[in-house]
Parts: C-alpha cells; structure tokens; sequence
C-alpha cells in the first residue's frame, strides 16, 4: 500500500486547453478518496495522469515516495477500473484475471492460487471458464475488478466502474465495494458522478470543478458545510435552494431579489451572523424548510412531484424558486399554498459575487 501526493500538477492540451490547475491533493495510506465533479471538469485526465496514461504538464505525483511523473505505467504499481471493463473478448474469465499476471512472469502455479483467490472473494468461481460474452454487465464489472485485485497494487484508481449497470446492482457493488475496501484496505481514488455512491464510499470527497479543486472534505463536511454555491449545489439531489438577495439591517429578514421580505426563524436579537446590506446568496436544503402556521412564509406551489417515501414541492419565492420536501402524507396540489419557516440554524450564506460561503 502507499499514499498518493499530488503537487501543483497541472495539464494544459495542445499548448491551450487548460484541463487541470493546481491541483493538490493527499491521498493517506489506505484511505478511499471520491473524485465529482460535472461532466469534462477533468476527473478522467486526473486518474489517467496518476496511471501514467497521460503526461503531465507540469507538478509532480508521488505514490509512496517515488515520484512517479516519468514513470512507465506498467512500473507504478496503480490498477485502474474503467466504465467499459475493458475486458478481452477472446478470453475466458480466468484468463482475463490471470493476464497481467502472466505478462509479470509469475509461474503458473502462483498464478492460479492467486485467481482462485480472487475469485473466491468476488464470487467468480463457477464463471471462471466463461468468455466476456456469456456474462451480465454485472458480472463483467466484477471481472474487471477482479484483474485489479489479483495484481495487488498499491493503488486502485477507478473510474465510473458502476455507471453501466442498473440502479440495484449498482447498490449491491457499491456494498461489494465497501466490503472489499475494508478487506483489503487498498489506497483508492475513485471517480464517480453519482452523489450516493459519493456519499457512501468515500472517507474524503474532492469537488473539481472546471479542472480546480473547489473544496475537500469528509462527506458530511461537504454536506452540512459546502464552502461555495457550486458545492452546495453540486452536492445533494434534489439541489440546495439559493436565494439572491440581501440580509436587512435588523439581519432577522432577507430581502430576496424579485421577491418578498422574508423572516429567518429563531435568529435571536442579535440576528444571523452575515453582513446586511450586501449582495448575498442564501442557501437551504429542501428538507430544511419547515411547514408551519406560526408567521408562514407563504409559498405559491407550481408544482408537486411524489418521489414515493416523500414529496417534493415546487413554491415560488417571487421570481426565484424554493424547494421543499415534505413527508409522504403532504402532497400540495399545483395552485395551492404553502406556509413554510426558514430556521436560521439550517441557512448557509455565501458572498453574491464570489460565491464563497461567509459564515
Ligand atoms: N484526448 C483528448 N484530447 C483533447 N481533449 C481531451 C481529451 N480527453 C479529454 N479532453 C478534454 O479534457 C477535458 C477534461 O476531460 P475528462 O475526460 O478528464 O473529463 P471528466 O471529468 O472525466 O468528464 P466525464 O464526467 O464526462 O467523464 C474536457 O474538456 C475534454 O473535452
Ligand atoms: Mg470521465
């Protein structure tokens, strides 16, 4: 096993294009780091340059303490999983396990304790003598899993390795993923899209956002303390609501831009604790605003959307939208109106030109 060090490492295409900037990033010993970000914000690029896939522009990677930049892939001691398996068609199962094995000289005996080991763990046994073919996108993404296993890196890079199966088996290998993890205790990074496979797996979540790191953090950190706009948005199905407006000078309202003045609830004598008077994004998750009929709020509903264990309620604040997720039972009708409370306690405030969170 072995840490992973990213320093200042930067790529730039075609003399250009700059996909990456800045990029500093400490991976522990053991730990399982989850790389989002939106579609092209460079997470591929990133996991391909620690690979050796790709060349760096500039910085340095560092895997134990080597560094690895002109390393060869094949001598950095990483396996990466990818979104297409990238399994040999020609070959059985366990031939496909075996191979990076071979290609290393391992003797045939050791070879094949080791693939029986591998497949015991991920449950391959009877489908060792299967071409790629006769297997389900599950059990393919377990072969490709597997061929990582068997070399035992130092490193596992994996990117979107579930994103080609359905919503349950997804789930299932996110468990297997988990187990195996704390089994083999591997370094990890591990690139996703998917904010529940985020959540779950990672000890530590990275946030890129158009090639730069916005934020770093456990998931609950991420979570309950977004430092930017694009993070409380990125992060959280549905989004973070985000108000424009301002915090009047009693700081116990918020006037929303193209809206009504609104109270914030419980914020004491004293207010909330952000600057009036300045152009300012108030954010709250949809499950955070409150029904109720002490001094409501009143909120136009649009729309309702049952999402089965609850509902999601669409309001107007003016011209900006609220969100509000309501228990099952709750379920506006379009037309309706809704009383709700902002608790001060659950509002994250950020700069309304930078976005950076203020308090
Ligand atoms: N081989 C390439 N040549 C030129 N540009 C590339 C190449 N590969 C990727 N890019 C560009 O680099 C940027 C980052 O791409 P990358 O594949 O790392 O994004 P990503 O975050 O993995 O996106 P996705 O979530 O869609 O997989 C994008 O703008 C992409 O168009
Ligand atoms: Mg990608």
């Amino acid at each position: 096993m072995a840490t992973l060090t990213l320093r200042a490492v930067c790529k730039t295409r075609h003399g250009r294009q700059q996909v990456l900037r800045d990029i500093d990033l400490d991976v522990a010993d053991g730990e399982f780091v989850v790389l989002v970000g939106p579609s092209g914000c460079g997470k591929s690029t990133l996991l391909r340059m620690t690979a050796g896939l790709d060349s760096i522009t500039s910085g340095d990677i560092r895997i134990g303490s080597r560094i690895v930049n002109q390393i060869a892939p094949q001598e950095r001691n990483v396996a990466m999983v990818f979104q297409s398996y990238a399994l040999y068609p020609h070959m059985t199962v366990a031939q496909n396990i075996a191979f990076g094995l071979r290609m290393r000289g391992m003797s045939a005996d050791k070879v094949q304790e080791r693939v029986a080991a591998t497949a015991r763990m991920l449950s391959l046994e009877a489908l060792l003598e299967r071409k790629p073919h006769a297997l389900s996108g599950g059990q393919r993404q377990r072969v490709a899993m597997g061929r990582a296993i068997v070399r035992e890196p130092a490193l596992f890079l994996f990117d979107e390795p579930l994103s080609n199966l359905d919503a349950k088996l997804r789930s299932q290998m996110r468990a297997e993923i988990r187990n195996l993890h704390a089994r083999l205790g591997t370094t990890s990074l591990y690139v996703t899209h998917d904010q529940v496979e985020a959540m779950t797996l990672a000890q530590r979540i990275v946030v890129l956002n158009q090639g730069g790191i916005e934020q770093i953090g456990t998931p609950e950190q991420i979570y309950e303390c977004p430092q930017s706009t694009f993070v409380a948005s990125f992060m959280g199905a549905p989004a973070m609501n985000l108000l424009r407006g301002r915090l009047t000078a009693d700081r116990q309202h918020f006037d929303v831009d193209d809206g009504p003045r609104i109270p914030i609830a419980g914020a004491g004598d004293a207010g909330v604790q952000v600057e009036a008077n300045r152009e300012t994004v108030l954010g709250i998750r949809p499950e955070h605003v409150t029904v109720t009929s002490d001094q409501p709020i009143p909120l136009p509903v649009d729309a309702c959307e049952m999402l089965g264990a609850d509902n999601l309620a669409f309001g107007r604040l003016g011209k900006q939208s609220l969100v509000v997720r309501l228990p099952y039972h709750q379920r506006p009708g379009s037309g309706e109106q809704l009383g709700v409370a902002l608790p001060a306690a659950q509002l994250h405030f950020f700069d309304g030109q930078s976005g950076r969170r203020v308090n």
